[in-house]
């Protein structure tokens, strides 16, 4: 099928690779005339596992392009995945602007078009944004939704990392259309994947997406909260969910304590749903405690180094992975901000490093030292915190943290491997007794 991808994030230009690795002829679409350049010249804007070389492939073979002409590339298309962001608003409801203006373009283009189109929105959006504001901004050209042309909602389950992979293996594709058609036409564009589809309507699609996350973000703050009950009876909570995991029903995914979950959509999609319930009257205590729950596990990873190093003023501690997790250069609601606030609130000489999230993360902090390697940031290092999973922290060993003064490690991701580090080496884990 011909498909036109209206924004190139991560999401937008992973599914437009995706579906051009299916056979699809994609057009993406984005306002940055620079992005696009990149794009064509099989240059991804973006890092993301092995998106490289299968961009190289399908810009190659003529399967994907890129353009800044949003009506061209509807025109010569039969549907239209809109992917732009949704960010938080102050008040944890999402920001709409991004998909109004796209949608508003997609409207004029679809007003000259004759034959039939559909849209389909792979954004977050909260239940009801689909079949109303878009729908609304469609249907203003004239045109009827179901008469002229079709509506979708299909959420995206991707993981930024291993992106690629989660688009290309998914565990379920969920389909939500207005009518029959729509779901009809987009289902035709998964045809050739292997995996679950589950058809709904479009709200339902929506909130499937929402609940997804609050659900993870929900282990993941249960499993802090278990970790801090462990911490204080000395069992160890990793130990404790290798337990739980065992049961089908639960699964050990997304227990895993530490300093708790970051990134662009786990805190903005709580917070999204929470404003969603406040607006219909209902208290959302659960996913409040999730919230606040995570919140604090910065702090108290602080609090950890506090009790054992006594007052941080003056010492030199080293904050070894910057981003929300391994894999990215992403650093959106990343807990190594709040940890190097704290730290640096405390009055501690900190030193930062992350294989590649150090040019985004000193925008935001620029005052505290950036090391050029692992061996760099560690030296002299009185105490280090691992803040995230990058395979480089996993491959440590004792002699690697030789070079501290005093060694006090904090693995606040249970990244390192015990029985490989020196005796003389104090290391201290979340969700661990023994750190006191
Ligand atoms: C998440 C979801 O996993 C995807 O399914 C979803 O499509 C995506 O949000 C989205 O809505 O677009 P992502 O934000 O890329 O993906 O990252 P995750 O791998 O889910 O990790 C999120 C955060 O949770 C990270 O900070 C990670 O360190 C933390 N985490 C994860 C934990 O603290 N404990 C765990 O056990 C697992």
């Amino acid at each position: 099928m011909k498909i036109s991808i209206i924004g190139t994030g991560y999401v937008g230009l992973v599914s437009g690779v995706g579906f051009a690795k299916h056979g699809h002829e994609v057009i993406c679409v984005d306002i940055d005339e620079d992005i696009v350049d990149s794009i064509n010249n099989a240059i991804p804007p973006i890092y993301e596992e092995g998106l490289e070389e299968l961009l190289e492939k399908v810009v190659d073979s003529g399967k994907l392009s890129a353009t800044t002409d949003l009506q061209g590339a509807v025109e010569k298309t039969d549907i239209t995945f809109i992917c732009v962001g949704t960010p938080s608003r102050e008040d944890g409801s999402i920001d709409t602007s991004a998909i109004e203006s796209a949608t508003e373009d997609v409207s004029e283009a679809i007003d000259e078009k004759n034959d039939y189109h559909i849209v389909v929105v792979k954004s977050t959006v909260t239940p009801g944004t689909t079949d109303g504001l878009i729908k609304s901004i469609l249907e203003s050209s004239g045109k009827k939704v179901g008469e002229d042309f079709g509506l979708g909602m299909n959420p995206e389950f991707l993981r930024e990392g291993v992106a690629l992979d989660d688009f290309l293996d998914p565990d379920r594709i969920v389909i939500g259309g207005w009518d029959e058609k729509s779901r009809e036409t987009i289902k035709r564009v998964y045809e050739s994947f292997d995996a679950p589809k589950l058809v709904t309507d479009i709200r339902t699609a929506e909130m499937i997406k929402y609940t997804s996350n609050a659900l993870l973000a929900t282990k993941i703050s249960f499993a802090n909260e278990m970790s801090r009950i462990c911490e204080e009876v000395g069992i160890d909570v990793y130990d404790v969910m290798d337990g739980v995991g065992l049961d089908h029903r639960i699964k050990r995914d997304f227990l895993n304590a530490g300093p708790g979950f970051g990134g662009s959509c786990f805190p903005k999609d709580v917070k999204a749903i929470k404003n969603l319930a406040k607006k219909n009257d209902i208290k959302a205590e659960l996913l409040e405690a999730v919230l606040f729950i995570n919140s604090q596990q910065p702090i108290h990873t602080v609090e950890i180094l506090e009790k054992k190093l006594g007052d941080l003023k003056g010492k030199n501690v080293t904050v070894l992975g910057l981003t929300f997790k391994g894999g990215t250069d992403d650093i959106r609601e990343t807990r190594a901000l709040p940890i190097v606030e704290s730290l640096l609130e405390k009055g501690a000489k900190v030193t930062g490093y992350d294989p590649k999230g150090m040019d985004n993360f000193s925008e935001v902090i620029p005052s505290i030292n950036y090391a050029d390697s692992i061996e760099e940031a560690l030296k002299d290092a009185e105490a280090c915190i691992i803040q995230n999973d990058w395979d480089d922290f996993s491959k440590l060993e004792g002699k690697d943290f030789e070079v501290m003064k005093n060694k006090v490690v904090l693995d606040g991701r249970r990244v390192l491997d015990e029985e490989k580090l020196d005796k003389e080496i104090k290391y201290l884990s979340i969700g661990k007794g023994g750190l006191d």
